[in-house]
């Protein structure tokens, strides 16, 4: 049985997540959603568009066991549960969903959806919370420059417009499910699963910016903790746990 998400819902805040956070003693499970946020948040600092009525956005909040390890996974649970709930809602209508590692949902290329997961708090006192934070673009029929080259939605996918509350309600049960099976250690579904959905986890040639510079290889899997796995052009096999990897066109990395 799904748990009991207690959603609220607000018609404009400056970022859900931000929002989740503050609410130190919110159960498990609590979810906020906005119609609009002023300042969304995403990965690598960057911000997240979210005009009225675009898009859903939406933060869970995850308690999980004090023993929990693998954290990193979390973050590619909730990618696979984004992609599922949009196969399952867009139904025939919305195809070629792609995971980019770790946890862009794209359609040819473009990005359709983005997570930003946080952790707080893992001090002695206060037990870790996990803020899952999930943008998903819908009704946009267009993005100004230069997301227009980058990002898509499910109208311009599909000419359609998506029921929100059937996608919310089936995005949250799929994100319960996954997280139910990380909990319970099933680690290799996880990645198993990811790797059925995304196009990067084998044999993809990228290149991968990481704090320290940059590589370019081949994709060679995904570990058991969601590190990815990268053979290098110089034939080193590289963990990445951080990074941001781009697809390389043809002939892109041979300058
Ligand atoms: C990314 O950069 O791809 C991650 C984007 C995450 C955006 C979502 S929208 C709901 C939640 N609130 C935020 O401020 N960010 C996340």
């Amino acid at each position: 049985m799904a748990p009991p998400f207690q959603i609220i819902h607000l018609p404009i805040i400056d970022s859900t997540s931000t929002y989740l956070k503050s609410m130190t003693m919110a159960a498990e499970f609590t979810c906020i959603t906005a119609d609009e946020q002023t300042a969304g948040r995403g990965r690598q600092s960057n911000r997240w568009h979210s005009a009225r009525g675009e898009g859903l956005c939406l933060s869970v909040l995850l308690r999980p066991p004090a023993a929990a390890t693998g954290i990193s996974l979390i973050s590619l649970l909730a990618a696979v549960a984004t992609a599922e709930a949009l196969g399952d809602v867009g139904r025939e209508r919305l195809t070629g969903i792609d995971i980019k590692w770790p946890n862009d949902v794209l359609i040819g290329e473009r990005k359709i959806a983005g997570i930003l997961v946080e952790t707080v708090g893992y001090g002695v006192e206060e037990r870790l919370r996990v803020i899952v934070g999930i943008g998903v673009n819908l009704h946009q029929t267009s993005f100004p420059a230069p997301l227009a080259e980058t990002a898509t939605s499910f109208k311009i996918e599909t000419g359609s417009q998506i029921e929100v509350t059937a996608f919310r309600d089936r995005l949250l049960e799929r994100l319960a499910h996954w997280y139910g099976r990380w909990v319970d250690g099933q680690m290799a579904a996880i990645v198993r699963r990811w790797s059925e959905l995304s196009s990067y986890a084998l044999g993809k040639e990228v290149m991968v910016t990481l704090d320290s510079g940059r590589l370019t290889g081949r994709t060679a899997g995904i570990d058991e903790d969601g590190s990815l796995l990268l053979l290098t052009e110089s034939g080193q096999l590289r963990r990445i746990l951080a990074g941001e990897v781009a697809r390389l066109r043809v002939g892109e990395g041979q300058r």
